[in-house]
């Protein structure tokens, strides 16, 4: 659990009045603790409560309430930051468990907890903040710091000779970010297959010993763990059904989930745009694949450890770059979001936000013959000159 003290503003006429700025600024403690999912603002009495109880030991709670205050106590026990071993506190203490158990970084999880978002609608806030363009955004926020850092004064650089094209440099060149989908045309599954065998299932399995395995996978992953599951949400796809799926890395397979929405194309849409926290451009892709990592997966090597979120993230970005290039050289378009609401991927697949955060979303699809929605294309390689 972390206090962070923090500043709160309040409209208030009174102060107004007198004259000064109608702002009364107040000073508040707020926990942020990870197994409740919520923040819980804490008096200065709670906080000094909570500096003294050891997490690591029990402490008889009728000494606690002698110390404390019967009320401070059990206030604390009923919102979860202080952990009861009786009945009442079974709820918590699970949740507790669950965060100790799979060896987070205490830090790493604080802030992925605290980063999820719920309900938030990205595009929404985009118009209301007025800053859709990159000109929008000088705009408002002044000149950027330059595209190119420059180290030393330009006599000194060492020029490198420029290579020749290669099949890789000009898939590499005709990847593009793609934010116009054709829903009007199914995605084959021999093409779905394809995609998802190249950039997410098993090349290899090396048995370890006799219930222990190490994947080989298409892009490289912290301590050859290979922690991110893909799960998907298929929308337009001949020979599948829409809905809710995990793929099988070993079995290279779909297994369908639960989907109260798949028979009803506009709630799924709807879903699909929730998850991708309101971007109208992404939800109409063919698939989309929530990228969730299973973190005890890798945090049981990484216990605790203070780079084991950031290699959980990075395993998420060679996918989705593969995800990218395979895609492309299927002729296909994709996307990757991290503007996503977690709590609604959370809430359809069932994912615990403390054992398989979803960390960002990524989808591909056919290319619309038209351009609605931007793509940063300047070399022509999607849209021509
Ligand atoms: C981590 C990450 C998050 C991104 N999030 C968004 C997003 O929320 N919405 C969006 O439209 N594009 C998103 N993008 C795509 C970028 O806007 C895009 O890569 C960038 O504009 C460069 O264009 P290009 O990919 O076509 O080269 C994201 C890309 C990355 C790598």
């Amino acid at each position: 659990m972390l206090l962070e003290p923090r500043e709160r503003a309040d409209f208030d006429l009174d102060e107004l009045i007198r004259g000064g700025t109608g702002l009364r600024m107040s000073l508040l403690w707020i926990a942020l603790a990870p197994h409740l999912d919520r923040e819980v603002e804490v008096t200065r009495d709670e906080c000094n409560l909570l500096g003294q109880v050891r997490s690591t030991e029990w402490a008889p709670v009728d000494g606690l309430r002698e110390r404390f205050g019967a009320a401070a106590v059990d206030r604390l026990l009923g919102i979860g930051l202080l952990i009861g071993d009786d009945e009442a506190g079974a709820h918590w203490r699970d949740r507790d468990e669950r965060l100790t158990d799979t060896h987070w970084h205490p830090l790493s999880a604080v802030s992925h907890t605290f980063q999820r978002w719920r309900d938030v609608d990205s595009s929404a806030a985009l118009d209301e903040s007025g800053m859709r363009s990159f000109r929008d955004l000088i705009d408002k926020l002044g000149e950027p710091p330059p595209a190119v850092l420059e180290r030393v004064p330009a006599a000194l650089r060492v020029a490198l000779p420029r290579t020749p094209d290669s099949p890789l440099s000009t898939l590499l060149q005709q990847r593009t970010t793609c934010r116009n989908f054709d829903r009007a045309r199914p995605l084959p599954a021999a093409t779905l297959a394809a995609l998802l065998e190249c950039v997410f299932a098993a090349q290899a399995v090396h048995a370890v010993t006799d219930t222990a395995a190490v994947l080989k996978k298409n892009s490289p992953s912290g301590g050859g763990l290979h922690p991110t599951e893909a799960y998907l949400l298929l929308q337009h796809v001949d020979g599948v059904a829409p809905g809710l799926y995990h793929y099988h890395a070993t079995g290279h397979a779909l297994e369908p989930l639960p989907c109260p929405d798949a028979q009803d194309p506009a709630a799924l849409a709807a879903l699909a745009q929730r998850m991708v926290a309101g971007q109208h451009w992404f939800a109409d892709a063919h698939v989309l694949v929530v990228l969730a990592s299973r973190v005890y997966r890798s945090f049981w090597k990484y216990r605790s450890h203070p780079k084991g979120y950031r290699a959980l993230v990075f395993d998420a970005g060679h996918l989705s770059q593969n995800l990218y290039l395979a895609a492309t050289e299927l002729g296909l378009a994709a996307f990757i979001t991290a503007a996503i609401n977690e709590a609604e991927s959370e809430r359809v697949f069932g994912l615990d936000h403390l054992q398989e955060p979803p960390l960002a979303i990524c989808g591909f699809g056919w290319r619309s013959q038209t351009r609605e929605t931007v793509e940063f294309d300047p070399l022509g390689r999607v849209w021509g000159q």
